[in-house]
């Protein structure tokens, strides 16, 4: 079995776990390189990107993007080409691969014994892949032991806004969810750098973002367990950082505001992680909150869903909330991944 008889809890306890990022230049890559940089259980020891970069120091290389201090202790890491950490990859990849390419260069990784934690698309459902938030479903990473591979396997986080949405959604789940109308406000650095234009989104608003609708409806209903109608409007604003997102949901039960703020408090992990906030979702009274200005705030930074505007109208609530689409929308989220792997088989 993958979990119990895993390579890496026998050959790494007590060390740091070697790992690669792929994709390390990019908007969800800046993130790994970022968290990682002082993580308890992850120590980088490759990183690649496009074949121009070969050989070129991360610190060179690299348009730093983030609000946060560039992760100096990898600023002499030399970028290899996807080929040659395919011919001797580490126990534990990190993937911010385009959707394009993830998929034959995930999988090679997972027959080559690899765990692979991804934020592209490209597999999420498939196989018995799972789309996984630990806080939500947690219960899904056991898939991983129906995967074709011997020893390696590929897990999957969610899409940004979907990733908000259920761990929003997933407290309010034992009132009966009958339906969700969802609208998004979408930063830009959710379409990668350098993304979209700025003549296109300066001063401007974008209502069409490609398949984003689609992934909303799919993968809640793959995490949540339930097939809710789900009624997504996505848009792309131009706001650097934070996917806002406003709801309506009609719920079952009787319910007051009081219980629904009750279940958002005391939504809790099964295990605290190292990168999980103690509470996934903070509830913030001040009419004008949450704001995307608050992305890269909470402990763990980016990691915390904030919520607000909470009202009631006949059987229907509506709220307001806030995910960082690159932490926890992205890169967080997979690192979370892999520390729930790591607890589960008992390495730490
Ligand atoms: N941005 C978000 O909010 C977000 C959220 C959730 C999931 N995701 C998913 O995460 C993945 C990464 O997104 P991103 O926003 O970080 O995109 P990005 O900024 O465009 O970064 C893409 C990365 O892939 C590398 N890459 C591109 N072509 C390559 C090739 N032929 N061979 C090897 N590496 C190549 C790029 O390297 P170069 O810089 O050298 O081209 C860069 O490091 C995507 O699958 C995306 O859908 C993104």
């Amino acid at each position: 079995m993958k979990l119990k008889n895993s390579v890496y809890s026998a050959n790494y306890k007590g060390e740091q776990i070697p790992v690669s990022v792929f994709g390390a230049s990019g908007m969800v890559g800046q993130v790994f390189m970022w968290m990682l940089e002082k993580h308890p259980l992850f120590r980088v020891v490759s990183i690649t990107a496009g074949e121009d970069r070969r050989g070129r120091s991360y610190r060179e290389s690299v348009k730093w993007q983030l609000p946060v201090p560039f992760p100096e202790s990898h600023g002499n890491r030399l970028f290899s080409t996807v080929e040659e950490v395919l011919a001797a990859p580490p126990p534990i990849v990190f993937s911010a691969l385009p959707a394009a390419l993830a998929g034959e260069i995930e999988t090679q990784l997972a027959e080559n014994g690899t765990a692979v934690f991804s934020n592209a698309s490209a597999m999420r459902g498939k196989q018995h892949v799972p789309i996984l938030i630990p806080e939500v479903n947690s219960e899904d990473l056991n898939r991983i032991e129906k995967q074709q591979w011997e020893t390696g396997f590929i897990v999957t986080n969610a899409n940004c806004a979907t990733t908000g949405l259920a761990t929003a959604l997933a407290p309010l789940r034992s009132f009966g969810i009958k339906d969700v109308f969802v609208s998004t406000y979408q930063s830009v650095s959710g379409a990668g750098y350098p993304g979209v234009s700025h003549l296109d989104i300066a001063g401007n608003l974008i209502p069409h973002i490609e398949n984003e609708e689609e992934k909303i409806k799919r993968e809640l209903a793959a995490i949540l367990h339930q097939n809710i109608p789900v009624y997504p409007s996505c848009v792309r604003v131009p706001v650097p950082f934070g996917h806002l997102e406003t709801v309506w949901t009609a719920l079952e039960g009787k319910v007051t505001a009081s219980d629904l703020r009750e279940s958002w408090a005391t939504f809790h992990a099964p295990a605290l992680l190292p990168s999980l906030p103690e509470t996934p979702v903070h509830y913030l009274s001040d009419p004008l909150q949450p704001q995307p200005a608050l992305s890269f705030t909470g402990s763990p930074p980016g990691m915390t869903v904030f919520i607000g505007r909470l009202k009631q109208q006949g059987e229907r609530i509506g709220f307001t909330l806030l995910v960082n689409n690159i932490v926890r929308g992205a890169a967080g989220g997979a690192i979370a991944n892999a520390e729930l792997f790591l607890k589960q088989i008992g390495f730490y």
